[in-house]
């Protein structure tokens, strides 16, 4: 039996207050996640249940740890942090790999009421620079491996005052800033006061790309833990006995919402797996760990679907009992060829660095088809408005702009000082996701595309704007344009378009040089696939590149209205 139930009746008679009651919690009481994670669930009785089965690179470096060895780890990074100055609503940056640092860190920064900051550990320099800048941030967390490029920055950062390395024996010699930390050696701390968050305190601040601009550190509060919850337990089906794996790294929202908050809130045990991807090797992870519910992405899928029909049976995966995806459209046949091989569709799920929680799902127990997003959550009113008037679609299976009405609690409340940005996300009322679908006839939503230049390779938004930035700081760029490239197994890749200053010779080794250039300032997923010399760029009459036409020409589409293009 799912925990929804059946779909249809949750819609008549739905409540955020169903969360509120299951969570203790009443209108105007503290309210914080990082104590609801651990402290909580140790009250009711789960002290000793496992929390967290993590596992790096080596397969026997397995480590286990219980909900009570989370509360009073949560407790020492809290108090460590507390003891440094740092206060309530102080911006503390995660950075590093998926160690268990990194989720028992998140719990202990939201218990003494600081701003997590989580970032991708292969960030390099650039994104770093340009996310820890924008938040003010007053410490990171981080290991050895990572601090260099901190290192390099540090003068540029005046708010930053202390690099925390939580992988320190505390033989080696430190650089500026830093301070050596190591869970294992510090004294435990059984008691830590909780700092009173209540509501609308913040709790994190996630960065996500756009066409335009810097990226945009989206803010949350502790009150998203209610979406969090009851949508890990209704869209997730998130059960008691559960060995639960979600392959996101907490640098992106997945990795804190459902790879963190959601599962912890209801004291499921989760497992982590700290390697890049190999077929094999997820199989052989869930096979011995005895995954049940599972929560991957369709990129990492459809690379399964790629490695072959024969290497899944080489493995026992009877264990799997709920399958989902999120971040990117998942094609039907990826849904029709889990069934097949593994024996359990993948269930969809859509929303965003913004919603904070799921907006749009295949729930369990209700008919999945394959291709669709699914339905939306109980409690959210969605509809398809007109990219014109911004009028609601009445018409059946007619595209239009995904919208929301603003009022889930796990919604952004606004971009970190940037409040412009954030207020154009509304017309008439509406909150716009920037992302065109359609319904059906049955209420199934089916994705089309964005309706911007972001670029979403393996799951993850590019913005072109930061990549042709980048672009331009390399000695031979003179212009440059980036585009999505369809990609059979990453749905998109980045291309850039450059045009080189005199001097410069396009070569093989240049475009090497450049795509390398890219990777460290920016990250291995902002890198471009693909380099294309030109001698111009397309120009509108004003002068902006039209990278709308290039988009074109990479999918084959029709290039549209050219009226305005200075070269042709
Ligand atoms: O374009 C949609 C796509 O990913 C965007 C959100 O990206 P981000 O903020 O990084 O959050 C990703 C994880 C929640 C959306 O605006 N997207 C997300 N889920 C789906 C999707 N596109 C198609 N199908 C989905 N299920």
């Amino acid at each position: 039996m799912s925990n929804i139930g059946s779909y249809d009746n949750r819609l008549h008679d739905f409540s955020w207050k169903i969360a509120e009651q299951e969570l203790g919690y009443r209108p105007g009481d503290t309210i914080n996640i990082g104590w609801y994670c651990s402290d909580r669930i140790c009250q009711l009785g789960k002290a000793d249940k496992i929390a967290l089965i993590w596992e790096g690179h080596d397969e026997n470096s397995t480590r286990t740890y219980s909900f009570n060895d989370i509360r009073i780890l949560s407790n020492t990074i809290g108090a460590f942090l507390r003891n440094l100055g740092i206060h309530d609503g102080d911006r503390v940056c995660l950075f590093m790999d998926k160690i268990p640092e990194l989720y028992i860190g998140l719990l202990g920064i939201l218990k003494i009421g600081a701003v997590v900051q989580p970032l991708f550990s292969a960030f390099g320099d650039e994104s770093l620079f340009i996310r820890l800048e924008n938040a003010g941030t007053k410490a990171i967390l981080t290991t050895r491996q990572h601090a260099p490029k901190i290192q390099k920055i540090l003068a540029t950062l005046p708010d930053l005052q202390y690099i925390i390395l939580v992988d320190d024996d505390g033989t080696k010699a430190l650089k500026a800033k830093e301070i050596a930390f190591s869970l294992d050696r510090a004294l435990p701390v059984e008691h830590l006061d909780v700092f009173p968050t209540k509501a609308e305190s913040p709790s994190l601040l996630h960065y996500t790309s756009g066409t335009t601009g810097q990226p945009k550190g989206v803010k949350h509060v502790h009150y998203s833990l209610i979406s969090q919850y009851l949508t890990a337990k209704w869209a997730l089906d998130l059960q008691e006995d559960d060995l639960y794996w979600c392959t996101a790294d907490p640098g992106w929202v997945t990795g804190t919402s459902y790879g963190i908050i959601g599962p912890w809130s209801l004291g499921i045990t989760q497992c982590v797996k700290d390697s890049g991807f190999s077929a094999e090797t997820w199989y052989r992870f869930i096979e011995k760990h005895k995954i049940s519910m599972w929560y991957s992405a369709p990129t990492a899928i459809r690379s399964l679907m790629k490695a072959g029909d024969n290497l899944v049976k080489r493995f026992d995966l009877s264990s799997l009992r709920h399958l989902a995806s999120v971040g990117e459209p998942l094609n039907a046949e990826a849904v029709v060829w889990s069934e097949k091989v593994i024996g359990k569709p993948f269930h969809d799920t859509y929303w965003q660095t913004e919603t904070g929680s799921i907006m749009i799902s295949n729930f369990p127990g209700m008919k999945i088809k394959p291709g669709s997003m699914g339905k939306v959550f109980p409690g959210l009113t969605a509809a398809l408005l007109d990219p014109d008037t911004f009028e609601i679609i009445t018409e059946v299976n007619k595209p239009g702009l995904i919208a929301f009405q603003f009022d889930w609690p796990a919604r952004l409340r606004t971009y970190w000082k940037n409040e412009e940005t954030f207020q154009k996300k509304f017309r008439n009322g509406w909150y716009l996701t920037g992302d065109r679908s359609t319904i059906d006839q049955d209420g199934y939503f089916w994705f089309i595309g964005r309706d911007d230049d972001v670029i979403n390779t393996v799951g993850h938004l590019v913005s072109p704007f930061e990549v042709e930035s980048a672009l331009l700081e390399h000695k031979a760029v003179a212009e440059s344009a980036v585009v999505a490239k369809p990609d059979e197994v990453n749905m998109e890749v980045v291309k850039a378009f450059i045009t080189l200053k005199p001097g410069f010779v396009a070569s093989d080794e240049l475009e090497l040089e450049i795509m390398n250039f890219i990777r460290k300032k920016l990250s291995p997923l902002a890198m471009p696939q693909e380099i294309e010399y030109v001698d111009t760029l397309p120009k509108t009459r004003s002068g902006k590149i039209m990278r709308r036409l290039l988009h074109a020409k990479e999918w084959g589409e029709d290039t549209g209205d050219l009226s305005t293009l200075e070269n042709d």
